[in-house]
């Protein structure tokens, strides 16, 4: 045997360790269920950002129509020289509108965990904006950001769009808000995009598109599962579904087992009877004045709200007392 201390240890390469226990927590459980947050690796990224393109996926266009209508009246209070941060900015798109508004603005924190997808926005928001300082951090938003040192100081404004808020219940959603209002302190001011309730049909053809492109969004956490986590899941026996809960609130995504069958994940067997579900995502729609009351029990004034003229979307804006 060698016994050299210089030899160099053996490597593992470590499954992401936060996916590996939601996984195999998520899938033990009688009601399975995986977080959304895992659907965003580099496949997913790409398969979020073609559906965003989708007709029937009116979200992203709304949105953008609505922060480009009102942009400067955004833009209007906002001191020289401060801060744009991002929470969850993925590609960066809607950024721009409000980058264009916000000429003096001196750094943009895009934060974000798809490393992938950050590196892409760096390099295309770079060039377009030579002057402005481009921070991209991986990370969670759903905890307080830390903030390089240098930039520490600087007036904040938060932006949240995509109704990525959506994905939390509303308890959950309370929290995070509680958490952005302290990493947005001081200057204190969010501008966050929320899916308004709609009829349902709408809201069922944006999550059932014709181009399958939401099914295999969803059906990749199974794909993922397979590459990082030694996963057997076969993705032709399983199937998409996406309904409207309409108690709730909320589109539900769901994978279908098409069959009674057993998949191994990290070593662990995992046995589906023909019909079971895993629960894959939530994403809650709000009226206005809902969304308002959970804004004040984090804490915010709910100043200003935008909509489109078919009351598709929303865009608030929060500011602190
Ligand atoms: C990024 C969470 C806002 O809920 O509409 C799109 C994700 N899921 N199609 C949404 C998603 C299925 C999206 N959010």
């Amino acid at each position: 045997m060698i016994r050299d201390a210089a030899r160099p240890l053996e490597r593992f390469s470590f499954p992401d360790s936060d996916f590996a226990l939601d996984v195999s927590q998520g899938l033990s459980n009688p009601h399975k269920a995986l977080s959304p947050r895992f659907f965003y690796d580099s496949i997913g990224s790409a398969l979020f950002e073609e559906i965003t393109q989708l007709s029937e996926y009116y979200l992203t266009r709304v949105e953008g129509a609505i922060l480009g209508a009102h942009a400067a009246e955004i833009a209007y209070d906002e001191p020289l020289g401060g801060m744009l941060v991002e929470f969850g900015s993925g590609s960066s798109r809607k950024t721009e509108i409000l980058l264009d508004a916000l000429p003096s603005l001196a750094a943009y924190v895009a934060v974000d965990v798809s490393e992938s997808a950050l590196y892409e926005a760096r390099s295309r928001l770079a060039s377009r904006y030579p002057s402005l300082d481009i921070r991209p951090i991986v990370a969670d938003f759903s905890y307080p950001i830390d903030y390089p040192l240098d930039l520490a100081e600087l007036h904040r404004i938060g932006f949240f769009p995509g109704s990525t808020i959506g994905n939390l219940t509303p308890h959950e959603a309370v929290r995070l808000l509680v958490v952005m209002r302290n990493s947005l302190a001081r200057s204190g001011r969010l501008i966050i995009g929320v899916d308004l309730k709609k009829d349902p049909r709408r809201l069922l053809a944006a999550y059932n598109d014709a181009a399958g492109v939401t099914a295999a969004f969803n059906l990749n956490l199974l794909a993922r599962i397979n590459r990082e986590l030694a996963g057997s899941f076969d993705l032709k026996a399983f199937r998409h579904h996406a309904i409207y809960n309409a108690h709730e609130g909320r589109i539900e995504m769901h994978i279908i087992s098409l069959k009674d069958q057993s998949v191994t994940v990290l070593g662990q067997q995992i046995e589906f009877r023909a019909g079971e579900r895993i629960h894959t995502e939530n994403s809650y729609k709000y009226a206005v004045e809902q969304f308002q009351g959970l804004a004040r029990s984090a804490g915010w004034i709910a100043r200003r709200v935008w909509l489109d003229e078919d009351r598709l979307f929303s865009v608030h804006e929060l500011i602190s007392p």
